[in-house]
C-alpha cells in the first residue's frame, strides 16, 4: 500500500477502504508517513467528505491507535456525555451527578478548553483540591464506589486523533464533518461507555454555524455509533447565544451548584433535564421520554444530584465545602457593569464574542500552554426576550484587572437589540 495512491484516490473522490485507512492511521501515527501527505490527504477528505462507513472506519483506527477502557469490571450500563464545544456550556457538571444519583453508571472523560469555548476539566480544577488524573485502576474503583468518575483524557487515548487535530488546526482542515465525528466519537468510544449522549452545538459560537451542517454531523456520529454496537442520541442545541448567564470556571461551577439547587437559569436548567432524561430513557431506567424528564427534576428538587457532586468532588480529593457553600470561591479583584446603550428586546448575544472576551480576561486560553485563571469571566445579567432600557446592566465583568476597554465594547456588541424579539428554541431537534 502507499499513502501517493490513497491520497489520489481520495482527491479523486473514490471511497477508501478499511485497509488503507488502517495503514493511514497506523503509519501516521508511528511517524512513517510524514505531515505534509497526510495534509493533502485531509484537504481531499475536507472537499471530498466520506460516506458512514469510511467515516466508521477511520473512527476504529483512531481508537485503535492508543489505549482503551475496558469498563468490563464495573456493573450495569455505563453512560458518558459529550458537547461539541459550547460558551458556557457546564451541562456536564449538572447532568452527570444526577443521572449517578438514579445508579446509573457515569465514566466520564473530559477535555480542557480552547479559544473561545471551555472545558470541563478547566472548570472542574476551579474547586480547590479535585484531582482530574486519576490513575484507570482509581476511575474503575470509584464508579464502582459511588457510580461516578468526571476526570481528564489520559494522553494514551486516541493518540492518532491528537496528532491528527494539531495537524487540521493548522491546515484549514478542522471544520469537516467526517473529520470532527471520528475525532469526537474515537475518544468516545475508546472510554467504553454503552450509553452516549452527545450535544451537538449550532450557531455562531459552536463548530457548526448552521442547523443543517449540525444534524449531518450529529447523524454521522449516531451511525458510528451504531456501527459500533453502541446507543448513541444526539440532541442539538442553539449555541447562538451562551448557554445559562455565567461564563468563566468558577462562576460555571457556581451556576452549575445553583442548578443542581433547583435555582439555575432556565434555558441551562432546560437543557440538563433533556440530557439527563435521554441518558436515563436509553440506561433503560425510564419507560418513556416524560418519566425520564419527571425523574431528572425529582433528583434536582430532593437534591439528590447535589449530593452527588459532592460525593464526585469528595471522593476526587476537592474540597466539597465549596460545593455546600459556593460563596467559598475566591472572587476576582474586580467587577464591572456593561451597561446598555440600546433599548429594545435582546434577540441574541453573540456567543463567539463572549467566549473570546472571557478568554481574554483570562478564562481561557489561546494555545494549550497557556494557564487559565479560575475567578475571571462574564455573568450575562439579561438574556434573549429580555426587554432593556439604555443604562441597563446587561452583563458583569469579573476581572482581576483594570478595565480593559475592548473586551467590555466586544460584550457590549455582542448583543442584538431590536424591536420585537423573535425566539429561537434551544432544543433544536434529538437525533437516535
Ligand atoms: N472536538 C473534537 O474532539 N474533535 C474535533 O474535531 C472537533 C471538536
Amino acid at each position: 500500500m502507499n499513502i501517493i495512491d490513497i491520497i489520489l484516490k481520495k482527491r479523486n473522490g473514490e471511497k477508501l477502504n478499511k485497509q488503507e485507512i488502517n495503514y493511514v492511521i497506523s503509519e501516521y501515527t508511528n511517524d512513517k508517513i510524514p505531515d505534509y501527505q497526510i495534509s493533502a490527504l485531509l484537504m481531499a477528505i475536507y472537499f471530498r467528505g466520506m460516506d458512514d462507513e469510511e467515516a466508521s472506519f477511520l473512527t476504529s483506527a483512531m481508537l485503535n491507535s492508543g489505549d482503551t477502557l475496558d469498563l468490563s469490571k464495573i456493573s450495569g450500563v455505563k453512560v458518558d456525555k459529550h458537547s461539541t464545544g459550547g460558551v458556557g456550556d457546564k451541562t456536564s457538571l449538572v447532568v452527570a451527578p444526577i443521572v449517578a444519583s438514579l445508579g446509573i453508571k457515569v465514566a466520564k472523560m473530559s477535555g480542557r478548553g480552547l479559544g473561545h469555548t471551555g472545558g470541563t476539566i478547566d472548570k472542574l480544577e476551579s474547586i480547590p483540591g479535585y484531582d482530574v488524573s486519576i490513575s484507570e485502576e482509581d476511575f474503575i474503583r470509584q464508579i464502582n464506589d459511588i457510580g461516578i468518575a468526571l476526570v481528564g483524557q489520559t494522553k494514551k487515548l486516541a493518540p492518532a486523533d491528537k496528532k491528527l487535530y494539531a495537524l487540521r488546526d493548522v491546515t484549514g482542515t478542522v471544520d469537516s464533518i467526517p473529520l470532527i465525528a471520528s475525532s469526537i466519537m474515537s475518544k468516545k468510544l475508546a472510554t467504553g461507555a454503552d450509553v452516549i449522549v452527545l450535544d451537538v452545538k449550532v450557531g455562531e459560537g459552536a463548530f457548526m454555524k448552521n442547523v443543517d451542517d449540525a444534524r449531518k454531523l450529529a447523524t454521522l456520529m449516531v451511525n458510528i455509533g451504531k456501527l459500533q454496537n453502541k446507543k448513541v442520541v444526539a440532541v442539538l442545541t442553539d449555541m447562538s447565544s451562551p448557554l445559562g448567564m455565567a461564563v468563566g470556571n468558577s462562576l460555571e461551577v457556581i451556576e452549575a451548584i445553583d442548578t443542581l439547587n433547583g435555582n439555575g437559569p432556565k434555558d441551562f436548567t432546560e437543557l440538563c433535564v433533556v440530557a439527563s432524561a435521554e441518558l436515563i430513557l436509553e440506561a433503560g431506567y425510564a419507560k418513556n421520554i416524560e418519566e425520564a424528564k419527571e425523574l431528572a427534576n425529582r433528583q434536582i428538587a430532593n437534591k439528590e444530584g447535589l449530593n452527588k457532586l459532592v460525593e464526585l468532588v469528595k471522593a476526587q480529593h476537592g474540597d466539597y465545602l465549596y460545593i455546600l457553600n459556593p460563596s467559598r470561591f475566591e472572587k476576582s479583584k474586580y467587577v464591572y457593569n456593561v451597561l446598555s446603550v440600546k433599548e429594545g428586546y435582546i434577540n441574541n448575544i453573540n456567543s463567539l464574542d463572549i467566549g473570546n472576551a472571557s478568554m481574554k480576561l483570562g478564562a481561557g486560553r489561546l494555545s494549550l500552554d497557556d494557564k487559565i485563571n479560575p475567578r475571571v469571566g462574564i455573568v450575562l445579567t439579561k438574556k434573549p426576550g429580555d426587554y432593556i432600557n439604555k443604562g441597563d446592566i446587561i452583563a458583569k465583568i469579573f476581572s482581576d484587572d483594570v478595565l480593559d476597554k475592548n473586551i467590555y465594547n466586544l460584550i457590549l456588541n455582542a448583543y442584538r437589540v431590536e424591536d420585537v424579539y423573535n425566539k429561537v428554541p434551544l432544543i433544536i431537534d434529538i437525533i437516535k
